[in-house]
């Protein structure tokens, strides 16, 4: 009998136990954020959230408010979502908001690349602040351009292909291309043997289309695997895929190199100077390749279906792009050497700029996370305050509340051109709600301590490349009344949007 109660009693323990740790008897306290734990227990949420999160953000936003504590397998998240407020989580201090718990699991769980390092946040800081910014910039903008054209321009010489219309995908084209050239610039190139210069040229692009339609591949996958929620055979493609990577980027392989990017270089050896393996090295640079590549050609490929679509912006651009070349005392000649955009030119492009921030607006969507390590309270703007426990975690996603607010961008699912222009045609930067001026009108690189180290260059990248297809190509949509294609909603959180199909457009050189 009273082993049988034993039994019991244990059973009895381990099912509250069990519905502990799935989060059943969680309670919301005085002075927390409403609390919606979601139909299905420690799941949460989780299958809506994966479904659309926009969608699914502004639900809770509806039915809680602008800061709500929901449950998403296993983890409660506690949702800021008043724009006036952010900097209550961009800015406070890591050892109360932790961006690296987050990200480390994530770089784990999707490159498999585990870090030893203590200090690897700085090591990236550090080596971004030399290489991404000032001088740096100015370096791996050059050799972009210089990538760029080998991509882009290198069918210049026949008269044939001068002439004729070539037909393609738009988003696949961008992608490719922005993608191709980023890589070069960053990874180096092939350096000229026996074959000599051209050869090597030759090879670069042969290589880089490979590693481009491999990563497409990984692309794809992707949010899938982030949610852990691949099929066998998916996993096994995505395993394949890694390896491909990780050999196709190793540090052996970079030996053979030339011209890589202090960027890339001074990480890589940081990393071998702290005793990190180098299998783990090679895995690190298929991280780096995944951070700077993954975002800047989807981006190209809305700049320009944006530019097809609005003929005012087409023409405002162009015009700009035409006057800037001419004061620059370039043009483009058959035979003559190729144009530049120099680091000088960019940054007298004010309706390039424009462009390129009103497409991020529409089209990037981060969501923003951190790992709560101290209980903790919560200071909104209008002084209400929200108590947060210690061990959850807290999220922003900045794109429904920010980038599309009526009240801060008016028509704001409209492309407009000048939104980011004052009548006198310098940058506008003055963007107020609720009477008051927002710090950022928008927020496509994140903020905080994980703000995107490599937005600088991001910018120059998408400016190089539309500069590229204007001054040298005439391009169109094949259906000029194509409606602009929807974004994937599998793929809110991640960064720059992808649309949910290809977009057939044409072009050929203009001169
Ligand atoms: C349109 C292009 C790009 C967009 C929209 C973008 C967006 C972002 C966002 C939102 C984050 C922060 C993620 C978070 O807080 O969790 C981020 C991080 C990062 N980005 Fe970018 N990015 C772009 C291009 C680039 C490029 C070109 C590079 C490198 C050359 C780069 C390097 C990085 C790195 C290394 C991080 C991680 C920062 C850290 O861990 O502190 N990004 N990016």
């Amino acid at each position: 009998m009273d082993l049988l109660l034993l039994i019991l009693l244990s059973l009895a323990a381990a099912l509250l136990g069990g519905l502990y740790l799935l989060g059943a008897f969680r309670q919301r306290r005085p002075g927390e954020p409403p609390l919606d734990k979601g139909p299905i227990p420690w799941l949460g949420h989780v299958l809506e959230f994966r479904r659309d999160t926009n969608k699914f953000l502004e639900r809770m936003r509806k039915k809680h408010g602008d800061v709500f504590t929901i449950q998403l397998g296993g983890f409660y998240f506690t949702f800021l979502q008043d724009p006036l407020s952010f900097g209550a989580f961009t800015q406070e201090s890591r050892e109360k908001l932790d961006f690296v718990i987050f990200a480390k699991q994530l770089v784990r769980q999707v490159f498999g690349f585990i870090d030893t390092i203590k200090d690897d946040l700085k090591i990236l800081h550090a080596a971004s602040n030399k290489h991404l910014k000032g001088e740096g910039l100015k370096v791996l903008t050059e050799a972009m351009m210089s990538n760029l054209q080998n991509v882009m321009l290198h069918k210049l010489g026949s008269d044939s292909d001068r002439m004729s219309w070539n037909e393609d995908s738009l988003f696949m084209y961008s992608y490719n291309v922005v993608f191709r050239a980023g890589y070069l610039a960053l990874f180096g190139n092939e350096p000229p043997s026996e074959g000599g210069e051209e050869e090597a040229k030759e090879k670069d692009r042969v290589e880089s289309q490979d590693l481009f339609s491999e990563f497409r591949k990984y692309d794809q996958l992707f949010p899938d695997l982030a949610y852990g929620v691949l099929l066998p055979r998916e996993r096994w493609e995505a395993e394949r895929l890694k390896s491909h990577f990780w050999k196709a980027l190793s540090v052996q392989k970079m030996k053979t190199k030339e011209n890589i990017n202090g960027w890339i270089r001074d990480l890589k050896q940081t990393k071998e100077e702290s005793g990190m393996e180098e299998s783990m090295i090679d895995r690190y640079m298929f991280v780096l390749l995944w951070a700077s590549q993954g975002n800047t050609g989807p981006s190209s490929f809305w700049v320009l279906l944006f530019l097809m679509k609005h003929p005012d912006a087409m023409a405002a651009v162009k015009e700009e792009v035409d006057d800037l070349l001419r004061q620059s005392g370039q043009s483009v000649q058959p035979g003559g050497p190729l144009v530049d955009l120099t680091s000088e030119m960019l940054l007298k492009t004010p309706i390039l700029d424009s462009i390129v921030e009103e497409t991020l607006r529409l089209t990037a969507a981060p969501l923003l996370t951190r790992g709560v390590k101290v209980d903790m309270t919560i200071k909104m703007a209008d002084g209400r305050q929200y108590a947060i426990r210690k061990g959850d975690r807290m999220g922003m996603f900045p794109y429904r509340v920010l980038h599309l607010d009526p009240e801060i961008h008016p028509d704001p699912q409209s492309f407009k051109y000048d939104r980011f222009l004052n009548p006198d045609g310098t940058r506008k930067t003055d963007f107020y709600k609720g009477g008051t001026k927002l710090k950022f009108a928008t927020m496509p690189w994140g903020g905080g301590v994980s703000m995107c180290p490599g937005r600088f260059f991001a910018v120059n990248e998408l400016k190089q490349f539309v500069f590229l297809m204007l001054v040298y190509f005439e391009f169109e949509l094949k259906n000029p009344d194509e409606e602009i294609p929807q974004i994937d909603h599998k793929r809110w959180g991640f960064g720059s949007m992808q649309p949910i199909r290809d977009v057939p457009f044409r072009y050929r050189f203009r001169y």
